[in-house]
């Protein structure tokens, strides 16, 4: 049986404090990297996986999200009447087939484990995918793809995983190591934000995941982690624990962190200068600001 995973979750209920006060009206993922808001990127990526339902869970404020992927009928009008078919096919890839997206709320902030456990009976009993739109990722073959292509092989629940500074562990969920084969990594255990000087290794999960049906009906029984949130890292820790196989999948790309203002930043310049039609001009300004510093050291 060729193991195919056509369901992605995509956890948007964030309130987005950190951007905050841009989005105190706007989902952070909105929010713009070069043209495309955060969720496109991870909509795009989840396609080229072969991802066919899209489901996210969202809360209170999150509107702005679902207009987004729904039709535009006047915008649409306006500019085919004005020929401007390259803005036309642009809003292409914000369309989705009638009944491949789902959406639902996530009533109070309890965790990014409870989030993805509210998608439950929309997932059913199949594996599936989720992805954190604050990751975005930068690779020739997107990240997601990568890892469907090395689930096919291994079956079992697999992370996206990438080495992290010692000093930053406490920010994410960390592996703990059992054997390395090539790009996967077999997990003997796993913790979320371990406390500075705890951590099993610096092999940090980053936000991707092909999991099993098993880690949500985990997700029913674990109890608040860090944080006093329901965590996923607990959920995948605990099917280790009962025997099962979680594998960290260290991708080929880079990864930006845009729940973070320096992140953003980083992947704007990095996007931005990797746009055929901005590039130059892009560049051109960064090598100026440069002239302009050093000349005043
Ligand atoms: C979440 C996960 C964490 C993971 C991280 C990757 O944390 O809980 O395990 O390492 O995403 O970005 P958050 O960044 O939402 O605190």
């Amino acid at each position: 049986m060729k193991r195919k995973v056509s369901k992605a979750v995509f956890p948007v209920a964030g309130l987005g404090t950190r951007f905050l006060p841009a989005t105190k009206s706007i989902p952070k993922e909105i929010m713009t990297l070069v043209d495309r808001p955060l969720i496109q990127y991870a909509i795009d990526e989840a396609r080229a996986a072969g991802i066919r339902e899209f489901i996210f869970v969202t809360s209170r404020g999150k509107s702005a999200l679902e207009d987004y992927f729904d039709h535009a009928p006047e915008l649409e009008n306006v500019l085919r009447k004005a020929g401007k078919d390259h803005l036309l096919e642009a809003l292409k890839a914000t369309n989705m087939e009638s009944g491949a997206i789902a959406y639902i709320r996530q009533h109070r902030p309890m965790g990014l484990g409870h989030a993805v456990w509210c998608a439950k009976r929309l997932v059913g009993n199949e594996a599936f995918a989720v992805i954190l739109p604050d990751d975005v990722i930068a690779a020739e073959k997107p990240c997601l793809a990568q890892m469907v292509e090395a689930y096919a092989e291994t079956g079992g629940n697999i992370v996206a995983a990438m080495e992290v500074a010692p000093s930053q562990a406490s920010s994410y969920g960390i592996l703990d190591i059992a054997e390395e084969n090539g790009p996967l990594v077999r997990a003997k255990g796993m913790v979320e934000k371990p406390a500075a000087g705890t951590a099993p290794s610096n092999v940090a999960v980053i936000g991707r995941y092909i999991l099993t049906p098993r880690i949500m009906q985990n997700l029913s029984r674990i109890k608040p982690g860090a944080g006093g949130e329901i965590q996923l890292t607990d959920a995948i820790a605990a099917e280790i624990a009962r025997g099962g196989n979680v594998f960290g999948y260290r991708f080929r790309g880079q990864r930006f962190d845009c729940g973070s203002k320096a992140g953003f930043l980083k992947a704007t310049v990095a996007f931005g200068l990797a746009r055929e039609d901005l590039g130059a001009e892009f560049w051109d300004y960064l090598a100026e600001m440069f002239a302009m510093r050093r000349a005043a050291q």
